[in-house]
Parts: C-alpha cells; structure tokens; sequence
C-alpha cells in the first residue's frame, strides 16, 4: 500500500510537481533572465550539477507515491536539455502520473512537438507577452519576433498537446496594449490565454508594485472589449481565476499572485535543477535530495517525507541560480 498523501504544515496536498530541468535560456526576460545579470558571464550549473534523467525519474517516482498526479516540466527553457524528450518518455511511464505538461517559450517547440507528443507529453504552456514584434523582442530580451512562437503554437496544436495555454506576463508600461489583441487572437481557438501579474521572482528583475497590472484591472480592460463572466474554479489549487467569454467563444484565466495571492490552495511541489525540494516560489532555502540521492541512501530515506515542509514565506531576496519559471 503506498503511504497517505501527507499534509503539510498548513493542511495542505501535494498534488503538482514542478520539476525544472535546466537553468539555461535561449530568452532573457527582463522579469525572469535579465540580460544585464544573466550575460556571458554568468556562470550556469555544470552537468555534473544538474539531475540526471535516471534521477529525476526516481525522485518523481517517490513523488507520485505521496500524492502527485500532475507533473510539468519547467527550466529555464525545457527544450534546451539534450535528449529532453527521452525524460518525457520516463515519466510518462511512472503509474500515476495523470497529466504530463511543459511550459516552454516556444522558439524551438515547431521542431520537437510532434516527438514531444509521441513521447506521451499530454499538453503544452507557452509563454508569449504581445503578438507585437517590437513589444515582444523587449519581453524577451533578445529582440526575438513572435511568428516564430506562434508557428510552435500551431504545430503542438496539430500534435494533440491541447488544450494549449499561452502564459503572458502583463508588466505595466510595457505590455498592457497587448492584453486585447493576444486575447483576440486565441480566443475561438480552444486555447487558453492566461494573463499573470508581474511577480518579484527573486532575480532582480527591478520590481516594483507599480510595474503590477492587477488581475481585475486585466479582466476589466478586456471584458469593457469582450464581455466575460467568471467560471467556476475546476479544482483545489488552480492558481488562475477563470473567466469565460459571455458569446460561447472560450476562456481565459488571470494569474493574481500578486494582487490575491492563492498560498492557502497551492498544492505544489518544485524539484529544482541541482535537486532540491522548495515547496514554494519564494521559499529561501529548500530541501536537498539530490545529495542523499548521490550518497546511495535508500529510496526511502531519500522521499520528501524526510523534508520539513515550510510555511509559506514571503519573496526572500535571494541570489537565488537560475530563473524561476512560475507556472
Ligand atoms: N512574474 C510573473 N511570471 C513570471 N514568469 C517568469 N518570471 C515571472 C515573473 N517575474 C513565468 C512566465 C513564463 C513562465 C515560464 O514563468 O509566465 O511563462
Ligand atoms: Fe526564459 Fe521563460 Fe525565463 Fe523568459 S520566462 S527568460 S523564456 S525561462
């Protein structure tokens, strides 16, 4: 019998878990990567330093016996890992696993869809700030134009890995002209836009309230275009407020970590890079696993049971490695 799915501290499931798999990008999103700190100085994580597939297989493995249905596959950028979609095909085949999903930026997501979708991924995230191409090359700090994501978009579509939803982080001053247009464009398409709230990420990306859209500010701005009516939440834990459009034509979800943060459901779990377990976004430290792991202890020692889940604590500023993919 596997053991009962544990609580932590706050009585809460561990039911998703985030697992990121390379702390490289191929962007350089101010709000996430910025260039400035993020450049070709910046040293990343050696090879020797990041899970192995075999390991990250094992942990997820434990994972999924305390509770875990759901996992998604985060970076940095996720496709970037060599031999990436040979992971897919070791989770996917973990008993238990339900929902099998990635958050990519999509540069390179026309190429590998279709092996993506053969290797039994079930569906994809994309982030894409504005459908303008000097808006978007801002966002992403490379000067990068949008056809190219949105040609992932189509071809991960044309793969099954639906529904797709398309993340846009809204940061005042820079994208909030394109929260209408990038809404039109799904909207009718079975894809799901989400727009999120600036966060302060702990890679000193400059945040600051100001640069906050709040969520009711987004649905406002949309809704005065296309009329929406809220939606029932669909389960514990759902981290966007869903809203959908008054004529039948689809939804969205607004992402108010900031404005209405959603500590009190959050049932996930974040396996990092160098293989510790951080059990939120903006926990300090975390638990280490990867070293347990390596010293051959058993499976059993080396679960998440051994962890301490923390309370949730609030963005510590830390010099933390690598990006932080929040979804
Ligand atoms: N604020 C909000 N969302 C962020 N993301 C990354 N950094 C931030 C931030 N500072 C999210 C984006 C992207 C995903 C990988 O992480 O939604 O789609
Ligand atoms: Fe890369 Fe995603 Fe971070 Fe942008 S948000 S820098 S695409 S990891």
């Amino acid at each position: 019998m596997p053991p009962a799915a544990p609580l932590d501290q706050l009585g809460r499931p561990m039911r998703d878990l985030r697992i990121s798999v390379t702390d490289r990008c191929n962007f350089r999103c101010p709000y996430c990567m910025p260039a400035e700190i993020y450049g070709e100085k910046y040293e990343f994580l050696a090879r020797p330093e990041l899970l192995s597939f075999e390991e990250i297989e094992r942990l997820a493995r434990l994972f999924v016996e305390l509770g875990v249905e759901k996992i998604r596959i985060t970076g940095g950028e996720p496709l970037l890992r060599h031999g990436f979609p040979r992971l897919v095909e070791q989770l996917k085949a973990i008993e238990g696993v339900h929902d099998l999903t990635l958050t990519t930026n999509g540069w390179l997501l026309e190429k590998h869809a279709k092996f993506l979708a053969e290797a039994g991924l079930d569906r994809v995230t994309v982030s894409l700030d504005s459908l303008d191409d000097e808006v978007f090359g801002r966002m992403n700090g490379r000067g990068f134009d949008v056809s190219r994501v949105l040609e992932g978009i189509d071809a991960a579509d044309a793969a099954g890995l639906r529904p797709i939803k398309i993340n846009c982080v809204v940061e005042r001053g820079c994208n909030e002209a394109s929260i209408v247009p990038l809404a039109e464009r799904f909207k009718g398409t079975g894809h799901i836009v989400r727009f999120i709230e600036f966060m302060d990420v702990g890679t000193l990306n400059d945040w600051n309230l100001a640069k906050v859209v709040p969520a009711a500010e987004i649905v406002e701005r949309l809704h005065s275009v296309h009329p929406l009516r809220p939606a029932d939440r669909r389960y514990r834990g759902e981290v966007a407020q869903r809203w959908e459009y008054e004529d039948g034509s689809g939804e969205i979800g607004v992402i108010a970590s900031v404005s209405a943060p959603f500590c009190g459901d959050c049932t996930r779990a974040r396996l990092t890079i160098e293989g510790r377990l951080v059990t939120c976004l903006f926990a300090a430290g975390g638990v280490d696993l990867r070293g347990p792991l390596r010293a051959g202890e058993s499976a059993a020692t080396a679960t998440p049971r051994n962890a301490r889940p923390r309370p949730i604590q609030r963005a510590a500023r830390r010099r933390g490695r690598g990006s932080r993919c929040t979804r």
